[in-house]
């Protein structure tokens, strides 16, 4: 079977940063497909490949990867990928396409117009397969993501339709349900029996830089916590599934996010420099924090607090989950720490178990140590980046890391008061935390786990 991946949004950032380096990996590994990269960036193929693919770039890679000039504004732009398609198609007679949208949502119903158009004129003597591939977020708001979904399914099957979170390609994602759902001594303590307060943190050091033209028009609710967050949340909170498919893992995360009660306490701000170079005025949230609830019998009364994004002085990503502490109160001694189970994705991904201890040479003191599983020790340095294992579900048909379409509506009808309250901004000084995220601890009577 001949498979080509048409890569709209094929000079762009994520195609360069995480695509091109995914898809060499694949094709290293075995993998055989072709890759026609779309952009309007780079007038020829020379010039792409100078600025978009790495001096060092396996032969192999570069044997399968082209590019086309593309202007989607051009009302003759689908001739020539018409063409090009046939082209490489060739003779073959099982072909697959693989439409992959790493696009501005704006752009993704002209776009999937043009899939369409190009889709009716293709004339080959094969049995052709089609798949399409939409980034995050899939649509700005809950109304064009229900649109954009009805334009897909007059062209393709939803199990045609891949809607990537690639963080449902990362480990400690996946390991987060190993941890819960194959070992029974978590299970007994994973409810709001035990379990005081959840955090969970994703603070990144870089800003915006080239990304400005996408970000500026999404902000940080769009970008990460309609997706990535409630997708986090979803795994920490959801009852076991029958079984670890696909299915019956979407029927517990939906479960979930219909449980979230309306969040009321989220704050936005924006770091000072943001746009500075762009001539214009840039006012959109790059930092989030907030609590919110899942409102389940194992989970109510259960503060989850979230902070995330951009200009922060360390970049530290975690999942912090509190149990309570009533040892303390039995045991007449306020100096006892309490346990808590810390997930680290960033720098390294760890997951400790944090215990109380006797501290040598003393009497009855305790101290809390960790019990700590790496990942990197554990099993090696080399785990495939999250878009390699996204990537490469794609190209075995295998749905299990992607959210459905119903837990992209729930999440955007949970975030739908923060996108209208986003307005009210707090300008923040690169590399310090907002205000706003203090307040929420000192207000909410926490500290935050740094
Ligand atoms: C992306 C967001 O989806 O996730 C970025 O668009 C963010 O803004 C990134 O930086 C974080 O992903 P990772 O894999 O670096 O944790």
């Amino acid at each position: 079977m001949k498979r080509i991946v048409i890569q709209f949004g094929g000079t762009g950032d994520l195609a360069q940063k995480k695509l091109y380096p995914a898809y060499e990996h694949l094709i290293e590994e075995g993998f055989d497909f072709t890759i026609l990269a779309l952009g309007r960036r780079f007038k020829s193929p020379d010039e792409f490949s100078k600025a978009m693919v790495p001096d060092n770039a396996s032969k192999s890679f570069l044997q399968r990867l082209q590019y086309l000039y593309y202007d989607m504004a051009d009302p003759n732009a689908t001739d020539p990928l018409r063409d090009k398609i046939e082209q490489i198609i060739d003779s073959s007679d099982e072909v697959e396409l693989i439409y992959y949208m790493a696009l501005q949502p704006s752009l993704y119903e002209e776009a999937i117009r043009q899939i369409l158009e190009v889709d009716s004129q293709l004339s080959c003597q094969c049995v052709l397969q089609k798949k399409i591939v939409v980034e995050k977020p899939f649509g700005f708001d809950l109304d064009s993501a229900m649109r954009y979904n009805e334009i897909l399914l007059k062209a393709f099957d939803d199990k045609e339709i891949y809607r990537v979170d690639h963080y449902l390609g990362k480990e400690f994602m996946q390991n987060l349900l190993i941890l819960r759902f194959h070992n029974d001594i978590i299970r007994s303590i994973w409810d709001n029996r035990s379990i005081e307060s959840i955090q969970i943190v994703f603070d990144e050091t870089h800003g915006v830089d080239q990304r400005l033209g996408f970000y500026e028009q999404i902000g940080v609710v769009r970008d990460t916590i309609q997706n990535h967050i409630m997708q986090i949340i979803t795994y920490l909170t959801m009852n076991e599934p029958a079984t670890l498919s696909p299915e019956d893992i979407a029927v517990e995360k939906v479960k979930v996010l219909r449980s979230i009660a309306p969040v009321s306490e989220f704050h936005t701000g924006r770091y000072e420099s943001l746009g500075a170079n762009s001539g214009h005025v840039v006012d959109t949230p790059t930092y989030a924090a907030l609590k919110l609830a899942v409102n389940t019998y194992y989970f109510a009364g259960v503060p989850i607090y979230i902070r995330t994004g951009k200009m922060q002085k360390d970049a530290k990503s975690f999942i912090y989950v509190k149990f309570r502490n009533t040892t303390q109160k039995v045991m007449h001694d306020d100096t006892i720490g309490e346990n808590g189970v810390i997930i680290t994705i960033h720098p390294e991904l760890t997951i400790d178990i944090s215990m109380n201890l006797k501290e040598p040479d003393t009497s009855w003191k305790s101290k809390p140590v960790r019990f700590r599983f790496n990942q990197a020790e554990t099993f090696g340095a080399n785990t495939p980046e999250a878009y390699e294992q996204i990537v490469k579900k794609i190209l075995q048909g295998d749905k299990s890391l992607f959210p459905s379409m119903r837990e992209i509506i729930e999440s955007w009808r949970i975030v739908t008061p923060m996108l209208e309250h986003e307005r009210h901004m707090e300008v923040y000084p690169v590399r310090t935390l907002p205000r706003f995220a203090k307040d929420l601890a000192e207000e909410n009577g926490f500290s935050w786990f740094d």
